[in-house]
């Protein structure tokens, strides 16, 4: 079995493990979340932002060094970093111990691990030895069971008991020789994906960047609506013989805006011939969580597929491990 293809199929029984590791427990008083991450690991905290953004919680994610000056004693940090290595994410988490912010972290060693231990800071261990991208299940999971004493968390980590058992039965389906995921990333093949949703899905979108990205080792843009519709619908013009390559998709959920929901169907009938296709996606599942995993994991199938179009290894990311090696000297 492709190894890739294993490590994918390993969502559900990730989510499985992390929902009984038991974990630290957060200060009462926390007002405000504030995740610190890169790449593979931040998307967790992307997608806790989203779910959490109709709650009282202010959530954010700082993808960056510095930790902004208005994080207060009143919010909570959460620093992940699978490989516990990744010097954004540890410049932040240092900046938050200094200034003595309450804060987490989760890595599967690293320095992260060693600095959360010399500051007595709680750490969350998550297995080792996979690529970040592929330790979704253990990264969304403890971040979102961390955040338990929040406003409406707890009602969310009762549909993640179910999303296991969901996505079981997605694999399938997925894994089908007829399956969308397969079909799309057909459509994908030597043309640029161009990915659109709402900005509550935004983390959706952009993990389908990120996938494609790193697993097909292919371009893509990703946009949000209702923004696109105020630029880039007349930037999809020229120069004629790319744009022609482009295939759009658009993600749509039941609870996207009814007025996003217009704008998307009128933006495609604007755009159409001006493009080589479209493709309307809509999530599917009993609730928020489940909706956004369906898309999720089609995203994380359809990259690896088209990884097969372009023969890439889907695993290795030599121009990322490159950068990284250049960095250290
Ligand atoms: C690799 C991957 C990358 C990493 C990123 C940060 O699978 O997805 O995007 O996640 O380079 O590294 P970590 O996650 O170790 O902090």
């Amino acid at each position: 079995m492709e190894k890739m293809l294993t490590l994918i199929r390993t969502l559900p029984s990730q989510i499985e493990e992390a929902l009984k590791t038991e974990l630290p427990k957060i200060p009462d008083n926390i007002k405000r979340v504030f995740f610190s991450g890169m790449g593979g690991s931040a998307i967790a905290g992307d997608i806790v932002r989203s779910l959490l953004l109709d709650s009282g919680v202010e959530v954010d994610v700082i993808r960056d060094y510095t930790l902004p000056p208005y994080v207060d004693r009143d919010s909570l940090l959460i620093a992940i970093s699978y490989s516990g290595n990744t010097e954004e994410t540890i410049s932040v988490f240092e900046e938050a111990i200094k200034r003595k912010i309450p804060s987490v972290s989760i890595s599967s060693g690293g320095k992260l691990k060693e600095i959360s231990q010399d500051a007595g800071v709680p750490h969350i261990e998550v297995k080792g030895g996979l690529p970040p991208r592929t330790a979704l299940g253990y990264l969304f999971t403890y971040s979102l069971r961390l955040l338990a004493p929040l406003e409406g968390v707890s009602t969310l980590i009762e549909y993640v008991r179910g999303l296991p058992e969901f996505l079981l039965s997605l694999q399938k389906e997925l894994e089908d020789e007829e399956s969308e995921a397969r079909e799309l990333a057909d459509r994908f093949y030597l043309r640029i994906p161009v990915i659109y949703s709402s900005s509550r899905l935004f983390p959706v979108a952009f993990r389908w960047k990120t996938q494609i990205n790193e697993n097909a080792k292919a371009f893509v843009h990703v946009a949000v609506f209702p923004e696109m519709n105020h630029n880039e619908i007349s930037g999809i013009k020229n120069p004629e013989e790319k744009v022609e390559m482009l295939w759009l998709v658009f993600l749509r959920d039941e609870e996207d805006h009814p007025r996003i929901k217009l704008r998307m169907k009128l933006t495609a009938d604007i755009l159409r011939d001006s493009v080589m296709g479209l493709t309307f996606v809509d999530s599917k599942g009993r609730n928020p969580i489940e909706r956004i995993f369906h898309l999720i994991y089609l995203g994380d199938y359809v990259s690896y597929y088209l990884s097969k179009y372009y023969n890439e290894d889907p695993i290795a990311i030599p121009r990322i491990d490159i950068l990284k090696e250049r960095l250290k000297k």
